[in-house]
C-alpha cells in the first residue's frame, strides 16, 4: 500500500522587535518608498538579544507539536533548514531536539539557503515513504540579520528573521506531499551571486575577513531576481505535472516570500489569480528558509488554507538551489 507524508502540524516563531522602514531610512542611504516600491517589503522582525536561530525553532517547534497532538517522544527524526546555523557545529537540530525534549530524534541540518525547508520536505518524504521513520519535524528557521551588513543598502533592506515548523506523519491516505521535486544547479555556486564569503574552510575568519566585512551576505540582486522568476515557475510546474494536476487545481500558492515583484512575476506566469497568492513579505521580509513554512503556517490559522486544500510551494535560494511541494492539507 502507497505510503503518504501528512501535514500533522505546523508552528511558527517571529521576534517581537519590529524593525520598519522607517528604521532603516536612519541607518542607510534609503527610503520607505524605495523600499516598498522595489519589494514590497514594509517591516521585518528582528531577533532580539542572545536569540539564535535554535531558540526561535524550538518555539516553532513547540507550536507544531502541539497542533499535531504529538509526544515529544515519538519524534524519529529532526531536520533544520538553515544557512544561520547556532554554530557550525554541533548542529541547530540538536538544540532544537534538547529544547524540546525529542530524546528519540536524530538531528541535523540542511544548508540549502532558500529552499532549506522544501528540500527537509522532500527528504522527509522519502524517509517516511521508505517506512524507516514515521514521525518527522521539518524546520526553516534563520537569523539573518546576524550575517548582514548594516551599511550595505542593497541587502540589509531585504531580509528578516523568524522560523517555521511542520510534523510530517505517516498515512496511508493519499494526503499530505502529493508531489515533490528539487533541484540545483551548481555553475551558478557563484559568491558573489549570492553567499557569504568567509568563515568557512575556504577562507576562515582573519581580521582581513571581519575588516572587509566578507562574513556578511554578497548578492546580486538584478541577477537574483532574473533567475527567481525563471526557476520558480519551471519547479511549480514540475509538482504540478507528477501530481496530473493543474494550476485551476491549486486553491493557495505559497512562493518564496523574497520580493513581491518576483512573488507577482511567479504567479502570473504560472497563470493563477493575484488572490489564490499567499504574500506576508510585507511583514516579515525575506526570511529565507523559514518564509513558506511561517507563511503555510499563517495561511492555515488564518483558514486561508484548509483541510483538503491543494497547497503548491515553491522557492529558490543561494547554490542555487530550488524546490516545489503540492499538499494536500
Ligand atoms: N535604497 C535606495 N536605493 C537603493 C537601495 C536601497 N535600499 N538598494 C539599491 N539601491 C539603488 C542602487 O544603488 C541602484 O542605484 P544606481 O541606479 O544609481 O546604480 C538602484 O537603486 C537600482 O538598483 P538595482 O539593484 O538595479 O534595483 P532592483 O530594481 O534590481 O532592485 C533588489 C534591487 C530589490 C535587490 C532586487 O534586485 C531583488 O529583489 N533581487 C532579488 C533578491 C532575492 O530574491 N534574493 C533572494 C535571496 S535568497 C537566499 O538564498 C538568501
Amino acid at each position: 500500500m502507497a505510503r503518504y507524508a501528512a501535514i500533522a502540524g505546523t508552528g511558527s516563531y517571529v521576534p517581537e522587535t519590529v524593525l520598519t522602514n522607517f528604521d532603516l531610512e536612519k541607518m542607510v542611504d534609503t527610503t520607505d518608498e524605495w523600499i516598498r516600491k522595489r519589494t514590497g517589503i514594509v517591516e521585518r522582525r528582528i531577533s532580539d538579544g542572545d536569540m539564535a536561530t535554535s531558540d526561535l525553532a524550538v518555539r516553532a517547534a513547540r507550536q507544531a507539536i502541539k497542533t499535531a497532538e504529538v509526544d515529544p517522544l515519538d519524534v524519529d527524526m529532526i531536520i533544520v533548514g538553515t544557512v544561520t546555523p547556532d554554530t557550525l557545529f554541533p548542529a541547530t537540530g540538536c538544540y532544537v531536539q534538547q529544547g524540546i525534549g525529542a530524546k528519540n530524534a536524530s538531528a541535523f541540518d540542511l544548508s540549502a539557503a532558500c529552499a532549506g525547508f522544501i528540500y527537509g520536505l522532500d527528504l522527509a518524504d522519502g524517509m517516511i515513504k521508505s517506512g524507516r521513520y514515521d514521525t518527522i519535524l521539518v524546520i526553516g528557521g534563520e537569523v539573518f540579520s546576524n550575517i548582514l551588513d548594516w551599511t550595505d543598502r542593497s541587502t540589509c533592506v531585504l531580509f528578516g528573521d523568524g522560523a517555521g515548523a511542520a510534523v510530517l506523519r505517516g498515512t496511508d491516505e493519499p494526503t499530505g506531499i502529493i508531489a515533490s521535486y528539487i533541484g540545483s544547479d551548481g555553475d551558478n555556486a557563484d559568491i558573489d551571486l549570492l553567499g557569504v564569503p568567509a568563515g568557512g574552510s575556504r577562507l576562515p575568519p582573519s581580521h582581513e575577513t571581519i575588516d572587509k566585512k566578507l562574513h556578511s551576505i554578497k548578492m546580486s540582486g538584478r541577477e537574483v531576481f532574473k533567475l527567481g522568476v525563471r526557476i520558480m515557475p519551471e519547479s511549480a510546474q514540475r509538482v504540478l505535472e507528477q501530481s496530473g494536476l493543474t494550476i485551476d487545481d491549486i486553491d493557495l500558492l505559497i512562493p518564496h516570500q523574497a520580493n513581491l515583484r518576483i512573488i507577482e512575476a511567479v504567479g502570473e506566469r504560472l497563470g493563477i489569480p493575484r488572490e489564490k497568492v499567499y504574500v506576508n513579505v510585507d511583514r516579515y521580509g525575506n526570511t529565507s528558509a523559514a518564509t513558506v513554512i511561517i507563511a503555510l503556517d499563517e495561511a492555515i490559522r488564518e483558514g486561508r488554507a484548509k483541510q483538503g486544500d491543494n497547497i503548491l510551494l515553491v522557492t529558490f535560494g543561494a547554490g542555487l538551489t530550488w524546490g516545489s511541494t503540492l499538499l494536500k492539507l
